[in-house]
């Protein structure tokens, strides 16, 4: 089973405080979200696989430390997901992006893709699917299929917030993938938002509605 882990770094609570109020404009909920990102890159790589490497400083020759393994490939699931990908891209600047379109219908709560663009070699790929809400978890399931699909082993999903019942369906339906969210909120309400959440994602990071 992946794990499910709240990065509650005490920084990462203050900056979600800071983009769940109303009054936060665009530009703010941009800047911090991106940083937000950027510091949870930092706990997501954690097990990252490292090589011994022999170079040479100054003093001498020595052997160190350098990342081995998978290439990291950050996936923005559109719109809101792009809200991620800089702050990410600041720690892994080496990352490839592939991109998933979706949007979820508003009365049925269903996800549609409608643009799906990847690098090749998804097999040995290390994949960060990005995305501000995991709410019923239709997007989030949508996405992992159309990279499992494609060849993706190892697929790592992280949001800004979640909700209980996201959580599960995501888990239920790809339980060897690991999920990532900056806090567990409370509930989905009736048209299927997270409360206390921040609102539409999407709009609210490119000024919409
Ligand atoms: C939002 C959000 C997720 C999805 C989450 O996108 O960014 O992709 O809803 O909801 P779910 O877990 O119930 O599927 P939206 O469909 O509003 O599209 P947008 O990013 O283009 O605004
Ligand atoms: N999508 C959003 O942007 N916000 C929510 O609360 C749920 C889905």
């Amino acid at each position: 089973m992946g794990k499910f882990e709240v990065l509650d770094h005490p920084l990462i609570q203050h900056k979600l405080t800071i983009i769940r109020n109303k009054d936060c404009g665009t530009r703010e909920f941009r800047q911090v979200a991106d940083e937000i990102a950027t510091l949870m890159a930092y706990e997501v790589s954690r097990d990252m696989p490292l090589e011994d490497v022999e170079i040479e400083t100054p003093m001498g020759k020595t052997v160190q430390k350098q990342l081995a393994g998978k290439k990291v490939v950050v996936v923005p699931i559109l719109r809101a997901g792009l809200g991620m990908v800089d702050g990410i891209l600041n720690l892994i600047p080496a990352a490839k992006v592939g991109h998933i379109g979706m949007y979820r219908d508003e009365k049925t709560l269903q996800p549609h893709e409608y643009f799906v663009k990847m690098p090749g070699d998804l097999e040995n790929r290390e994949m960060f699917i990005v995305d501000p809400m995991l709410a019923t978890g239709g997007s989030a399931i949508m996405a992992v299929d159309a990279l499992k699909k494609r060849g993706a082993k190892s697929i790592k999903f992280v949001c800004l917030v979640a909700a209980p019942e996201g959580v599960k369906a995501l888990r239920e339906a790809h339980p060897d993938i690991d999920i990532f969210a900056a806090a567990l909120d409370d509930h989905l309400n009736g048209d299927g938002y997270i409360v206390p959440g921040l609102g539409d994602a999407g709009d609210r990071l490119f000024g919409t509605k």
